[in-house]
């Protein structure tokens, strides 16, 4: 049986299998159901930057109106104080890492609750930075300045290892990658997911929308993890589209240090965790690997024979095969 370790932020996880920031994260019940069926690790759903702002506005109304600081404390903090006692009592009954996660688009003083994370037992933090620019005035380098900003901040707060989750809409992924790593980040996770509004035609409204991934969308992580893998001194977690042991062993064949989960465990359940190591535990097995580490990276684009396959060539050749299939067309 071939040895599942993995380092992943520095941390010892039992197997490449990540739970990723959802709502299945989010209580004792789900975490621990997400432990017995395999995690390495969890990521808990994010505290969010807009919350933490709401609760810093509620507690200056109530200073404002003479409240005592026991009242302060009670207005302040339903949302953060919440949060604080899930990562405490995840921590106090979970054996695998429990990461935390912040959303936020600006530098502001949520940074700070990367602090009161770590205090409350985090063995690492990530950062999703959820930022849609819509501003004409706004240029690509200032966008990256904002997420780099918000990256050295966090780094400031809190010395547990941090991870960003992040968008795939640079002009340059790999240039971004090595200034994160120079901010302070010691992983990424490719990618963040956006969720587009739709429109709905009959009452001309924008909606919002969210619909979960499927095996398809692995493509984009896959190809970014495989040019990034080896470049830089940093874990790569490979997140969305993730939803079979075939999924998790692309990913580790890119050079991804583990795989994370969300949308194929809100559709089948956290027991389909323990399907997926199982397969992948059958394929190490078939192709005689003994750990990941004979696996990691393969077929990373520094270790195929055509590294132009991750990049433009792959198009043409793709475009050209396609016209040339006999099916298509009328019949
Ligand atoms: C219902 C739901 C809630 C989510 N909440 C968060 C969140 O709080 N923070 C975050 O960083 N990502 C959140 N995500 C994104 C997931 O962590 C993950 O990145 C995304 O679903 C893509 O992975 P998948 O293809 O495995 O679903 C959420 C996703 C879903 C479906």
């Amino acid at each position: 049986m071939a040895d599942l370790r993995t380092r992943y932020l520095g941390l010892e996880l039992r197997a490449p299998l990540v739970a990723s920031s959802s709502p299945l994260t989010g209580t004792m019940d789900g975490l621990k159901r997400l432990e017995g069926a395999g995690a390495g690790a969890v990521v808990l759903p994010s505290l969010f930057e807009e919350d933490l702002a709401e609760e810093a506005r509620e507690v200056d109304a109530l200073l404002a109106t003479g409240a005592t600081g026991a009242e302060a404390q009670a207005g302040y903090g339903a949302g953060a104080a919440a949060y604080l006692a899930l990562v405490e009592q995840a921590k106090a009954s979970l054996s695998i890492p429990v990461i935390a996660s912040l959303n936020g688009v600006s530098r502001g003083g949520w940074v700070r609750h990367a602090a009161r994370l770590e205090q409350a037992g985090a063995d690492a933090l990530e950062l999703n930075i959820y930022y849609v620019s819509s501003s004409p005035g706004q240029s690509g380098s200032e966008v990256e300045w904002r997420y780099l900003d918000i990256v050295h901040a966090v780094r400031q707060a809190a010395g547990v290892p941090l991870a960003v989750k992040l968008s795939p809409y640079f002009s340059s992924v790999t240039n971004m990658a090595g200034q994160l790593v120079e901010a302070g980040a010691n992983g990424l996770v490719l990618f963040n997911r956006f969720y587009q509004p739709d429109l709905d035609v009959e009452t001309l409204e924008v909606v919002p929308s969210l619909e979960l991934s499927t095996s398809a969308e692995l493509r984009l992580p896959l190809r970014w993890i495989a040019i990034l893998h080896g470049r830089h001194r940093i874990s790569l977690a490979a997140s969305t589209g993730i939803h079979s042991g075939e999924d998790v062993i692309k990913a580790l064949l890119a050079g991804a240090d583990v795989a994370m989960m969300t949308s194929a465990l809100l559709r089948h359940g956290p027991d389909h965790l323990s399907q997926v190591e199982a397969r992948l535990a059958d394929w190490l097995d078939r192709h005689g690997y003994e750990s990941l580490d004979q696996v990691r990276g393969r077929l990373s684009q520094r270790s195929v024979r055509d590294p132009a396959a991750f990049e433009r060539a792959n198009y043409l050749k793709v475009l050209a095969g396609h016209r040339a299939r006999p099916t298509d067309g009328p019949s």
